[in-house]
Formats: structure tokens, sequence, C-alpha cells
């Protein structure tokens, strides 16, 4: 241990104030990819809210003398592949703790706790492919790529988008959607993505679905971003999309699997392009 991380203590987040964490997070991601610093504190809130975040089980290192958190791992509980699992949602630490291996020693903090005070055996996150800092930091720790996630948007620019005629497409508001009822994806959701957390947050959700199959998308509708789909042939998926340009004129979805070759295809048949890619990854613990 540095002498610097002698100056801090690692405890769970239960007692911290959210606002306190949200200050810590917009300090720690003050260079990163996405600008997050006009993300509003609800924004978060909810969005921790669906994933399942548990405050007991996240952890924060904080500076002894002063009591300020500088680092966070945020960990949600669930289910994954029938293994109880902790996603880790959100990661940071600010500039001045940087290169100390402060992640891996909040990691080897929690995993004990997680194990035998919560039976969790698997460990779960998603990670931008370009940020390498993260990705080595979460290698160190012990986490594998299990697979890549390409993230798609449209913004115009492109030529013309495919049009498909012919097919019956219907938009229900989120909060009149059985979710229960919805066919599931080609490839496993990520963990936010998943029906039961989009299902927390229906009030933001449009679904689109093309009358007499099973094909549909779901769309956040604040963000413009596809967060779910089903497409059951190519001609599906261009109607969709089409039909959700028409209302959004431009459009993200970040969230695809890079083996779904069926929505590769359509995604770039209507112009979308693949602006970056993410990777899941995975420890056993
Ligand atoms: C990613 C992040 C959490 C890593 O935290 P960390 O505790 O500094 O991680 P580590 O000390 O294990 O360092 C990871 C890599 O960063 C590099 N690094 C070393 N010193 C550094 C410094 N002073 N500043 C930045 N990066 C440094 C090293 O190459 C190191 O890899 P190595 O251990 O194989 O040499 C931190 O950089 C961060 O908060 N970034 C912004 C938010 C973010 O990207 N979060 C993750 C989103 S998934």
């Amino acid at each position: 241990m540095t002498e610097q991380q002698e100056q801090l203590e690692i405890r769970s987040l239960i007692d911290t104030p959210f606002e306190e964490l949200v200050t810590c997070l917009r300090v720690s991601f003050i260079d990163y990819v996405v600008n997050f610093q006009e993300v509003p504190v609800e924004y978060w809130r909810k969005r921790w809210d669906c994933a399942g975040i548990n405050y007991d089980i996240s952890f924060g290192a904080f500076e002894r003398s002063s009591n300020k958190l500088v680092a966070f791992v945020l960990l949600a509980e669930g289910l994954h592949e029938g293994a109880k699992t902790a996603f880790n949602c959100a990661t940071g630490v600010i500039q001045q703790f940087r290169g100390q291996r402060l992640v891996n020693t909040i990691f080897q903090h929690a995993i004990p706790i997680l194990r035998q005070q919560y039976q969790v055996t698997k460990l779960l996150l998603e990670v931008v492919s370009i940020n390498e800092r993260a990705v080595r930091a979460y290698k160190r720790v012990g986490f594998n790529i299990e697979r890549t996630l390409p993230c798609y948007k449209y913004t115009g620019a492109a030529a013309a988008v495919a049009v498909v005629q012919g097919k019956d497409i219907v938009k229900t508001e989120g909060k009149d959607v059985d979710f229960g009822q919805l066919a599931h994806q080609l490839y496993a959701p990520t963990w936010e993505m998943r029906l039961s957390c989009l299902e927390k947050n229906r009030d933001n959700v449009e679904c689109w679905s093309v009358v007499g199959s099973t094909s549909y998308v779901l769309v956040n509708k604040a963000y413009s971003n596809i967060v779910h789909y089903r497409f059951d042939t190519r001609d599906d998926g261009l109607a969709l999309l089409g039909a959700v340009l028409a209302s959004h004129p431009s459009f993200k979805c970040n969230h695809s699997d890079e083996r779904d070759q069926l929505a590769t295809s359509v995604f770039e048949s209507v112009g979308m392009e693949k602006y970056l890619q993410q990777y899941e990854m995975e420890m056993t613990i």
C-alpha cells in the first residue's frame, strides 16, 4: 500500500450523501470520453435505481483527514445467466489519486464481502474499449473481456435510409407496454438494458412494434436511444427504424452485440454508423 493509500479508508457508500457521490463522479469523469459534467443528480438517481444499485455493497475510498470521497465503485446486485452477480455500474478515481491501483484496492475490499455476505459469485461490467486505463485497471482486478458491444448512431449525415413499405407499425407508450410479453433479444441485453430494468423507467420509454410479428424496438424518448430490440427479419428491422426515424431525427443504439449480424445489417442499411464499442467484462469470484 502506498503512503497516499494509507491516508485513505475504504468503506461502504451506504451513509454517503447522494450529492457527494455525484460530485465525486463529476470530478473523476472530468476527462472522460462522454461529458457527464452537466448531467443532473436526478438522472443518476433514476438510472442507478433502475439498475438496482445496492449502496451497502458499493464502496468508496475516503481521505481520512477530510472524510472526502476520492474514489468509488458502484455495484448493483441481481441474477445474470443464473449466477448471483454484482454489476459495476460506475467506477471513478479523482485525478490526484490515480495510478495507485485504487480500483484494485477497492475491489479487493469488496470481493470477500460480496462472496461471504451476499453469496455473489460473478462480477460484471461494461467499459468503452478506448478507455485503456480502465480496461487495464479491470484486468488487474481479474476481469476478462467476454463480448464486444458496438455503439451505433444515426445523425442524418449518411445517404438515403432504406425504406420498407407494407409493414404495419404501431407505437405504444411505455406505460401501456406489457414488458412480460415482449420477445427476447437474439443476444442477451446488457445489464441496464434488461427488460426488468427498463420497465422501472417505463414512462420514458416508447415501444414500436410490427403488427403480426414479435419484432419491436424500445426507445428511450429523452435520449432517442434504442435500448432494446428484436428483429424477426431484416425487413422488420428496416421498417421499425424507418418509423423511429420519423420521430427521432437522430438516434443511437449503444448496446448491440457484434455477433448479431441481422441487427448489424439493419443498422448499417439505415445509415447508422459505428462510433464506439464497449466491452462486457466478467470475473468469477
Ligand atoms: C479508469 C480509472 C478508474 C482507473 O483508476 P486507477 O485507480 O487510477 O487505476 P490504476 O491505478 O489501476 O491504473 C490503471 C492504468 O492507468 C495508468 N495510469 C498510471 N498512472 C496514471 C495517472 N497518474 N493518471 C492516469 N492514468 C494513470 C496506468 O497505465 C495503469 O495501468 P497499469 O497499472 O497496467 O500500468 C480512472 O482513471 C478514472 O477514474 N478515469 C475516469 C473515469 C473512468 O474512466 N471510469 C471507468 C469507466 S468504465
